[in-house]
């Protein structure tokens, strides 16, 4: 059984805790300390899905499987590092602050664009995308890769998306729009975002 100690925290959201591994630092183990595991349930599930279709893994973390811990079953995913081993930041935290955003701006923009064709490409359907779960990875060169950690797959009913590539690219495609209509209205008084969206 692995030991969580709250040093280890690295993030934490609305339903669950995520702590770096304590014997792999290049993993995280996230539990769920609010609610029940239906949204766990729901991504493992997709996580399944995508596993079979053997899609490359460059802007999602991969998940390793669950494991005991003092804190409930944990479900271990790679933790985002960036090229000095700092935890990476989230795109919250770079659209939170006007100076962040614009000292940033070009390895931000690109990296968007490049995680926009890479849903597409690879057919990632995702729930509502939001800043606070995309974690922006600084590399050595100052351009950034951007990984989904959380609210991928889908919730429908009948999930026609997981056989049809036409109804998923309409499907990523409106919450793509979406997600970028919720950044321009979360951060309006964010120039250098309004001027990212309008060129990417
Ligand atoms: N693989 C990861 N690498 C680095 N940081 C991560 C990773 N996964 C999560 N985090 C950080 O931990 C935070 C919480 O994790 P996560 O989003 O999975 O929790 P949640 O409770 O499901 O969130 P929500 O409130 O969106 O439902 C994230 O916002 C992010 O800052
Ligand atoms: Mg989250």
């Amino acid at each position: 059984m692995i030991n969580l100690d709250k040093s280890d925290l690295v993030g934490k959201g609305l339903h669950r805790e995520c702590y770096r591994h304590p014997e792999n630092e290049n993993l995280c183990i996230k539990v769920v300390v609010f609610g029940n595991a239906d949204e766990t349930r729901r991504e493992k599930k997709y996580y399944r899905q995508i596993e079979k279709r053997n899609i490359s893994w460059d802007m999602i973390p991969l998940f390793h499987g669950d494991i005991e811990t003092n804190l409930g079953i944990g479900s271990v995913f790679d933790l985002i590092l960036d090229h000095n081993g700092a935890v990476s930041k989230t795109l919250e935290y770079y659209l939170s602050s006007n100076k962040e955003t614009e000292a940033h701006y070009d390895g931000l923009s690109s990296a968007l664009y490049l995680l926009k064709d890479y849903l597409f490409q690879q057919q990632i359907i995702t729930m509502a995308l939001k800043p606070k779960n995309i974690s922006c990875k600084k590399m050595h060169s100052g351009s950034f890769r951007l990984f989904v950690v959380d609210n991928i797959g889908n919730s429908d009913f009948i999930p026609i998306c997981n056989y049809s590539s036409y109804f998923a690219k309409k499907k990523i495609f409106r919450k793509w729009k979406h997600f970028e209509n919720s950044m321009l209205n979360t951060y309006k008084h964010n120039e250098a975002l309004y001027r990212m969206l309008k060129n990417t």
